[in-house]
């Protein structure tokens, strides 16, 4: 139970807020109530048990009841009709003190581990991982990934969701795209890690209350295993979305590759200072030693 509403988090669209609890923890809190609802909640804990299948960092989770009633006890408006559209479970991400914004181009991250995180994005389909928006978190000098809400959009039509499962993923304006990611790697060391046990893990950790009511299905066990069969399908359409993220994470590498495609982040990378992580055009003369 959320027993403070200490403050909002701007950063992102969705207004996340630090809140305090009865356990005396500190939780980023993710509102039921906000834009995706709760199918925002449901691709956070998907994607974070997925995460840590994967050995890839990310903060705790847990649900969090919060109380409508705290509502008018905070001054801004927006905040006070995102509680109050917010009551029951709600997803409180462990809060990590003094974790700062992963920037891209002001850090590097080593090429296996950008293979890794880029591979996964591409399986979930992550459209929040953009040199804009990294959603990635440096803390104690490890790299945190956090805000899953926007992956896993089949779940937004359900109808139409057996056609996303070969979708080729964007990696245009990926965060990682000038690491040297290692996909190729990745995904000979990720794809046996997913497991149906794993698959099936993952969406057990879904709270009944965020998955009751959605049309088409039965009761949660019917969508729970919809999801779980959809990310199986994701698998095994490999061969449709690997070898194109291969190629397009190898060509953002390429000085000058960006022909073609517009705006920053478009694969014009300065590569021109051996022994030194490639660098976006686009931050040259920013922060250079
Ligand atoms: N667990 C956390 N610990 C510390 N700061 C966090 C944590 N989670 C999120 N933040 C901060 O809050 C911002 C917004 O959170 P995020 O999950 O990205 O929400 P949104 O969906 O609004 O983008 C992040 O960019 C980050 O600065
Ligand atoms: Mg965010």
């Amino acid at each position: 139970m959320a027993t403070r509403y200490v403050t909002p988090l701007r950063e992102g669209g969705s207004l996340p807020a630090v809140m305090e609890a009865e356990d005396l923890g500190t939780y980023v809190v993710k509102f039921r109530g906000a834009g995706q609802g709760r199918k925002a909640l449901v691709a956070e804990v998907i994607c974070a048990a997925l995460a840590r299948t994967c050995g890839l960092p990310v903060p705790d989770l847990v649900t969090i009841e919060v109380d409508p009633a705290m509502a008018p006890g905070e001054p801004d408006q927006e905040i006070q009709d995102l509680l109050r559209a917010s009551g029951g479970l709600n997803l409180g991400v462990d809060f990590l003190p003094g974790a700062l914004d992963f920037e891209t181009g002001a850090g590097t991250v080593e090429a296996g581990l950008a293979g890794r995180i880029m591979w996964f994005d591409a399986f979930v389909g992550n459209a929040d991982r953009s040199w804009r928006n990294p959603n990635m978190l440096l803390w104690h000098s490890s790299l945190y990934l956090i805000d899953h809400g926007a992956t896993l959009t089949f779940q937004h039509r359900w109808a139409t969701a057996a056609s996303a499962a070969d979708r080729p993923y964007d990696v245009a304006d990926h965060a990682l795209v000038g690491c040297r990611p290692l996909v190729a790697d990745a995904d000979a060391h990720l794809t046996p890690l997913l497991t149906e046990a794993a698959l099936r893990a993952a969406v057990q950790e879904i709270p009944d209350e965020w998955l009751a009511g959605e049309p088409g299905f039965a009761d949660a066990t019917a969508l729970r295993d919809a999801y779980r069969a959809q990310l199986r399908a994701r698998l095994d359409a490999r061969p449709a979305w690997v070898p194109p993220l291969v190629a397009a994470a190898a060509e953002g590498l390429r000085p000058g590759s960006g022909s073609g495609r517009s705006g920053p982040g478009g694969g014009h990378f300065d590569s021109g200072r051996p022994g030194r992580p490639a660098r976006p055009a686009w931050l040259a003369g920013e922060d250079s030693p």
